[in-house]
């Protein structure tokens, strides 16, 4: 007779048991190291690939057990890893963690948080509900909108944008998300030149095509011709039309004139979504506030945790004013998930995805820990990084600043004397792929207008002046050596 309480697998089960009951003590030190060690380790590893061509091996028929395999990990991350956590990595937006955010997303791991509904895990909902009302709080976002969590600004925009197509069909008399856009018109886009590249993949996966976003042109100050918005509305001749305000750009942190534009936009029948993703947070100090005043009056608005609320990756926020339109756009039900009229929360039923994490654990736990006061001093330590950045670029002979620097980015260009714009522009270019060689500092370059620049973004608290200083010199020393082999 087979024992019926000894399952086959039983001696594999009892391993894995055993593996989780270590499983935190086992890494323990390995973790402080991790988080503790983010001030001192390199951007960037030296040679990266090397260490990554140990991972294409067949899969193992016999695994090595958790022990094994998460050394592994670890020494590849020793190796390989981008130290995103540090306070040297300036490229794209990327944010740092507070201890509280980054103790408590490993709390949420730990409990493998499941966030689709209300039972899932009453605490997940309730603390991503409550962590987005503070979120309101902080930045100023009107009480009645509807927020839920996301992985970053580009699901934060698909959320705004499925909503105002949705309104935009229902404007029109269709349900967009029953009977689809084929045979439809086209949804009217207009933007400016500010806006990302994100919000062109969104309206790419959203079947309106990146060729249909109308972006106006630019007037005298780089900044968008109010006149020629006002033309480009007009012509919309009261047809329903997705305005897309961009508050913060990502080469100079620069800003549409979102007041402006909101009001000119209301008096035609738009919707309004203003692409926050870490230009919002300028509402939390007052010496930036003035830059989005007046973005309340948006229908859907895009924020992001994981750059400047400095809560670990993936977080991203979207406010919509109509919680029906969410719901409309993004229903999902069948009969053995919750039905459409429940009336407790289903956030996989308002937002893209249905299975998803516990955002709300760090996003709560930050807000929780360090308040609006801890908040507003991490933005303002970071103008205060940028402010000093650009005063010791504007103090060296051999570096050019090359925009105000309204917010949190610097742009500027290694400027030693000698080139022409062209000239400057390939060895900047150049300069770009040797800082980026050398790892010392993860910053990157773009283009403002036609020429190429450096646009370090300071957006994590754990950056030092002494790490702005350093930027700056390293750019030099490299420029110099580069110059030296052309
Ligand atoms: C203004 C803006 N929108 C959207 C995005 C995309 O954000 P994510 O990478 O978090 O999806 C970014 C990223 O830098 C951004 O700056």
């Amino acid at each position: 007779m087979p024992d019926i309480h000894r399952h086959p697998q039983s001696g594999f089960t009892d391993q894995l048991r055993a593996e989780a009951s270590r499983l935190v003590s086992d890494l323990a030190d390995a973790l402080d190291d991790a988080i503790v060690g983010a001030d001192e380790r390199q951007a960037l590893p030296a040679d990266p690939d090397r260490a990554l061509q140990r991972l294409a091996v067949p899969l193992p028929d016999q695994g090595v057990g958790a022990r094994q395999a998460l050394e592994a990990l670890l020494d590849l991350q020793a190796r390989a890893g981008t130290n995103t956590a540090g306070p040297r990595c300036y490229h794209f937006v990327i944010g740092g963690n507070t201890p509280a955010a980054h103790g408590a997303d490993l709390v949420a791991a730990a409990f493998d948080v499941l966030t689709y509904t209300w039972v899932t895990s009453p605490v997940g909902v309730r603390l991503e509900l409550q962590a987005l009302e503070w979120l309101k709080e902080l930045l100023g976002i009107p009480a009645g909108m509807h927020g839920v969590m996301v992985t970053g600004a580009t699901m934060a925009n698909f959320v705004g944008m499925a909503a105002a197509r949705q309104w935009w069909g229902e404007q029109l008399g269709f349900d967009v998300s029953e009977t689809g856009l084929s045979g439809q018109p086209q949804m009217p886009v207009i933007s400016t030149r500010f806006l990302h590249a994100a919000s062109r993949k969104v309206l790419a996966l959203q079947g309106i095509g990146m060729a249909n976003i109308q972006c106006v042109e630019d007037g005298a100050d780089g900044l968008v011709d109010l006149d020629a918005f006002s033309r480009a509305l007009e012509a919309l001749d009261g047809q329903p039309a997705l305005v897309v305000v961009n508050a913060g750009e990502v080469n100079a942190g620069r800003f549409d004139p979102v007041a402006e534009m909101m009001t000119r936009a209301r008096e035609h029948n738009c919707w309004l979504h203003v692409d926050g993703a870490f230009g919002l947070f300028a509402a939390l100090s007052p010496r930036t506030a003035h830059l989005v005043a007046g973005f309340e009056g948006a229908d859907s608005i895009t924020v992001d945790g994981h750059k400047w609320l400095n809560v670990p990756y993936d977080s991203g926020y979207a406010f919509v004013r109509d919680h029906g339109l969410m719901a409309r756009a993004f229903r999902y039900s069948a009969d053995y998930l919750p039905a459409e009229n429940d009336p407790r929360p289903t956030l996989g039923a308002i937002g893209p995805e249905s299975s998803r994490r516990g955002r709300g654990f760090a996003v709560w736990a930050t807000l929780k820990a360090y308040g609006r006061d801890g908040h507003r001093r991490i933005i303002e330590h970071c103008l205060d990084l940028a402010a000093h950045f650009a005063g010791v670029v504007d103090a060296h002979p051999a570096l050019e600043r090359m925009a105000e620097v309204p917010l949190n980015i610097v742009a500027f260009r290694y400027n030693p004397g000698g080139f022409d714009d062209a000239g400057l522009d390939d060895l900047n270019r150049q300069l770009g792929e040797a800082v980026i060689e050398d790892g010392q500092f993860l910053v990157g370059t773009s283009k403002l207008g036609e020429r190429t620049i450096f646009r370090p973004a300071f957006s994590n608290w754990r950056t030092r002046f002494e790490d702005v200083e350093a930027l700056a010199n390293r750019v030099v020393e490299l420029g110099q050596q580069l110059e030296q082999r052309l």
